[in-house]
């Protein structure tokens, strides 16, 4: 039996089409990226496991990772984020490295998760930080840099939403309880949206002491910016900064894609603030978009100094979703282009390789047939084929004259040119 062509379950295949499509969606993500001014880094796709273990998430962590030991009886984990890796790195140089730190990478990672649509095992994350600073006008900076990212598509309020808050409310809203505790809650109000409601119902009446917490709960859901000053001592610097967030955004233009949601909790437990979440407004695409948030204390559990830091992570797949749901996908992103070099005959051999590199030392991308035929038809056949915009033909009479013949594929229009003025014609009719 033949051996299956599928990937492994989960992952995917990139074509080169597929890879075209995500290199101009990763290509939208750098030009935002380097206007912000931020600089792009990588790391291994394996990572010790102690770097999950600490402050991740306990979902991830228990259930999601790819975990092994490898032949040297190492614990080693398959990266299912960057966060605590790029606290690693950061950690190694912290006396170092200038700071406020503005940091992106575009990279893949594995979750054990099941696939379905938005998600899947192996994905792609754009993940832009910026660490060094514990003032709010850097959780404006995160913000906004997302937002530029999905206005880079072309995407608008229309379409997607970011709903923010801060982790410290349900603190503030149940003050008695443990870290521990509060952690618990946490990941169980961040799965409000993916559990049914009486599932919900039931593990928070498990979580919550009494009656009186669960209508605490209901009242803090409900809460808005303004409802939170001088509610409490540590209320208050809290409800200064998301104050200041939604006053920033709201006079440089933003104001209509973001909302204030104390639901927004978030599933990990290393972030310590302000936190958010971007979601498609089509609600067949109900995974968020992004994450993100700020996580103060990450950095110190690889060091000795904690590093204040924010930052989001925004996946691939959920985002082709938006972007064709939304009819984002540019249309000029599979166009013909390049040359190909039709070979007439094996005599012309020479001299077709001798013009294909002319062509390709001045920059143009050019393919050479490599098996003669004197059929045109199935030449041009195979160009089309292979989306190049011009054919180039060497005939023996043509090649006495000094002349080629050059067909557009586009405009349908054939030419005879002059065999030295070749790459300047290329240039000008791929140029218009
Ligand atoms: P996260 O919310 O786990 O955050 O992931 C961020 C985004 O990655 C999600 O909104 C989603 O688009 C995508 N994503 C996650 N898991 C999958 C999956 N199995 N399949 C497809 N897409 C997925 C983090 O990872 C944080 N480390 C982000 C961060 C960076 N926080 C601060 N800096």
């Amino acid at each position: 039996m033949a051996v299956s062509t599928k990937p492994y379950i989960g992952t995917r295949d990139f074509f080169p089409e597929d890879t075209a499509f995500r290199n101009w969606m990763f290509g939208v993500q750098r030009d935002v990226c380097r206007r912000y001014s931020y600089e792009e880094y990588a790391a291994p796709i394996v990572e010790p496991l102690e770097s999950y273990l600490a402050k991740s998430s306990e979902e991830i962590v228990s259930e999601q990772m790819y975990r092994f030991k490898d032949r040297g009886d190492r614990e080693v984990a398959i990266r299912p984020e960057l966060t605590p890796t790029l606290a690693r790195m950061v950690a190694s140089r912290a006396q170092s490295l200038p700071r406020p730190i503005r940091w992106f990478n575009i990279g893949n990672f594995m979750r054990y998760e099941r696939p379905g649509r938005g998600r899947l095992r192996e994905f792609y994350q754009l993940n832009v930080d910026l660490l060094g600073s514990a003032h709010a006008a850097a959780d404006v900076e995160i913000l906004m840099l997302a937002l530029d990212v999905l206005r880079g598509y072309g995407a608008g309020p229309e379409h997607f939403e970011v709903r923010f808050s801060d982790r410290r409310l349900l603190g503030a809203a149940f003050p008695d309880r443990s870290e521990e505790a509060l952690r618990s809650l946490s990941r169980l109000v961040d799965k409000r949206d993916k559990l049914k409601a009486e599932e919900f119902d039931d593990l928070l009446a498990a979580e919550l002491k009494s009656p009186g917490e669960r209508a605490e709960l209901e009242a803090l859901f409900s809460w808005s910016i303004d409802d939170l000053g001088g509610r409490s001592a540590e209320l208050d610097p809290v409800a200064e900064n998301l104050a200041f967030i939604q006053s920033q955004l709201t006079a440089h233009g933003y104001q209509d894609s973001v909302r204030f949601d104390p639901g927004i909790v978030r599933g990990f437990d290393y972030y310590t603030g302000f936190v958010f979440e971007i979601y498609d407004r089509d609600p067949e695409n109900r995974r968020a978009l992004f994450g993100g948030g700020r996580y103060d204390r990450l950095v110190g559990l690889f060091g000795k100094e904690d590093i204040p830091a924010v930052g989001f992570g925004m996946g691939d797949v959920t985002l082709e979703n938006f972007i064709r749901a939304h009819d984002l996908v540019p249309k000029d992103l599979a166009q013909p282009e390049g040359v190909f070099v039709a070979l007439m005959s094996d005599d012309l051999r020479e001299d077709t390789l001798r013009v294909g590199l002319q062509l390709r030392a001045a920059g143009l991308p050019t393919e050479l047939s490599l098996e003669a035929t004197r059929k045109f038809g199935r030449q041009l056949e195979q160009a089309a084929k292979k989306n190049r915009r011009f054919v180039v033909i060497l005939g023996e009479s043509e090649l006495a004259a000094g002349q080629v013949t050059v067909k557009d594929l586009v405009r349908g229009e054939q030419e005879s040119v002059p065999g030295d003025g070749l790459i300047a014609y290329l240039k000008r009719a791929a140029g218009g």
